[in-house]
């Protein structure tokens, strides 16, 4: 794992941005993997600019989002359809029909997860993963005890997770019971994978990372197991580190 120290997230979320586009101007056709969440808000901006600036067009690129809430749809603020329109995929000329989410709203829910597999399949595979780490070592949705084995797969949510989310609705009967995620062997079929961990609340996620054991009990350790996998960390993020 290559490990690039920024001094802060804004440096943190340039880095990322250069590493991306690189990505978009060695590869044809290139495939992405995005994730939600705060830590890769930073990029997305970043993305945006090079494209207003003229630097990058979107045009030929796929991209292929972790996962979703099950039972919100794209309109709901809280959903990660939403998310992905507002922060990044509204304001680049990416192609519609070039986006892809889990279906949350999907009457036959396994049928979804084997669809997406499908997808990535066809179209992938994906060149470039984004991944973000919960302070558990969760990637994508796969909390701690998720086999590394898994594809895509609805999970239900831990009750500390809903909590965590609650402050985002209205109330904690609002946030879904249900999500669907890749899996951790779908994510690791990426060809290279970009994790992005920032501010010190991630100190200890970060130390257990670089210093702990590969198991499925920190769900990030897999990545231990892939061979191009760059990791940016900010100055917070190192702290434990070193
Ligand atoms: C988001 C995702 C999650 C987040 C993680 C970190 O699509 O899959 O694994 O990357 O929960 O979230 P933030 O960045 O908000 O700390």
């Amino acid at each position: 794992m290559k490990i690039i120290e920024t001094k802060d997230y804004d440096a943190l979320s340039r880095k990322a941005c250069e590493i991306v586009l690189q990505t978009l101007k060695e590869t044809e056709k290139p495939v992405l993997g995005l994730a939600t969440g705060s830590t890769p808000e930073g990029l997305y901006q970043y993305l945006i600019q090079a494209y207003q600036s003229g630097e990058v067009s979107f045009k030929d690129v796929t991209t292929f989002n972790l996962d979703e809430y099950v039972g919100l749809d794209a309109d709901d603020p809280n959903s990660y359809h939403y998310f992905m329109n507002d922060k990044f995929i509204d304001h680049i000329d990416i192609l519609k029909e070039n986006v892809f989410i889990p279906n949350g709203m999907a009457e036959d829910i396994e049928k979804e997860c084997n669809a997406y597999e499908e997808k990535i399949r066809t179209l992938g595979p994906i060149d470039l993963q984004v991944l973000g780490i919960g302070l558990n070592g969760h990637i994508g949705f796969n909390e701690p005890g998720t086999s590394f084995s898994s594809r895509t797969h609805m999970v239900k949510l831990k009750e500390s997770t809903r909590q965590a989310n609650a402050r985002f609705f209205a109330s904690i009967e609002e946030v879904p019971t249900h999500a669907v995620t890749m899996g951790i062997d779908t994510i690791m079929e990426s060809k290279e994978i970009l994790l992005l961990i920032s501010g010190s609340h991630k100190a200890d996620t970060l130390a257990q990372l670089v210093n702990g054991e590969v198991s499925e009990t920190f769900p990030a350790s897999v990545l231990k197991n892939h061979p191009n996998v760059t990791l940016i960390a900010d100055e917070g993020a190192l702290e434990k580190v070193k």
